[in-house]
């Protein structure tokens, strides 16, 4: 009986309110509710229709449901065209402004001059390898052939973390890991941060950067890290760059060296960055002790090899003629920007 008594009472009723309220619809949201509220499936007309009885009220109230949705898809459309104007109106792109700048940041010197070095060996066929910055005295020290007595064991140079573990003074160890873990021949560098209980001046710090280089093959000789490291040093000095060996002293390379680079500021002539001498000291080398060779277990009669290593920091202060290691880690804008 519901529908009977809804049909009577209500129908004109209804669809005056109806039309009123779509007219009123200010946005497609609003609209979408007033289709649920008076065509939806549960509105008052669905529900009347599904109980009409009698073809004239049937016919009445087809006749306002088909001329509600005429209305409705006309208010959409009306609707449509206006927010289509809006966003035409507010959301237009002028494409001849010129674009939003984005500050780009870029590489830490550091950062840059480890990759030069990497891409220089990867040229030459080596491989990178990741050493650990916590090492262990078996790998800092012993497979390197310092002797329990050796300085750097003390805790006044190094930093201890137990009486096994510290953190590594030297990018060496990495040369024990990687010939512990594969048969020669190897071809490798290892870049990296390592430690040591320096007080900080203008040209030392606790933490600085290494490079580490090992060669071992057949019949590996002094001349071998000698064009090696002059290969290097072109690259990163300028092909006028020259090599001098001095004799030197580390427990695991026999002989051992330290590399000199001829002035890339006055080519050998003297000035204040080489202190007058012409020369620069670039770090430390030799051909692999045989005991280190003995230690991982390869055969020092078959096998020989060359290691050195490089400070990453010495390289960018002399390359940029950069006064004092600590600018590198101040993080002052002024300073990073200009590399
Ligand atoms: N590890 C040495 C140092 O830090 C440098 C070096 C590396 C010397 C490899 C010889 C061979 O002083």
């Amino acid at each position: 009986m519901r529908g009977t008594r809804v049909v009577q009472m209500d129908v004109e009723q209804l669809e005056q309110e109806a039309r009123s309220a779509l007219e009123q619809a200010k946005s497609l949201e609003q609209l979408e509710e007033l289709r649920v509220r008076y065509l939806g499936r549960s509105s008052e007309l669905k529900l009347a229709l599904r109980e009409v009885r009698d073809r004239e009220t049937g016919m009445r109230l087809n006749a306002l449901r088909q001329s509600l949705e005429v209305a409705l898809g006309e208010k959409r459309s009306a609707l449509e065209h206006g927010e289509l104007q809006r966003k035409l109106l507010t959301e237009n792109v002028d494409v001849t402004l010129p674009g939003e700048h984005f500050v780009e940041g870029h590489l830490h010197l550091i950062t840059q001059i480890r990759r030069e070095v990497e891409d220089i060996f990867l040229g030459l066929g080596y491989m990178i390898v990741d050493g650990r910055e916590v090492e262990t005295t078996h790998y800092n020290f012993d497979g390197l052939n310092m002797p329990l007595w050796h300085p750097t064991r003390l805790p006044s140079h190094s930093l201890f973390l137990n009486d096994d573990v510290l953190l590594r003074t030297e990018t060496s160890p990495s040369q024990i890991r990687v010939m512990e873990a594969q048969a020669p021949p190897v071809y490798m560098i290892s870049p990296g941060r390592v430690y040591r209980r320096d007080t900080t001046d203008a040209t030392h710090s606790p933490v600085f950067h290494q490079v580490e280089g090992l060669a071992v093959d057949r019949g590996i000789s002094l001349a071998d890290l000698k064009g090696t490291l002059l290969h290097l040093m072109r690259a990163l000095f300028g092909e006028k760059r020259e090599l001098r060996f001095r004799t030197h002293f580390f427990p695991f390379t026999e002989p051992s060296i330290e590399p000199d680079v001829s002035c890339h500021m006055c080519d050998g002539a003297g000035c204040p960055v080489c202190k007058q001498s012409g020369w620069i000291e670039m770090g430390g080398a030799g051909i692999v002790d045989p005991n280190v060779l003995e230690f991982v277990g390869y055969d020092p009669e078959e096998v020989s090899g060359f290691a050195f290593g490089l400070g990453l920091e010495r390289i960018a202060l002399l390359r940029h003629r950069v006064p004092d290691i600590r600018l590198l880690w101040e993080n002052d804008l002024r300073f990073s920007r200009q590399f």
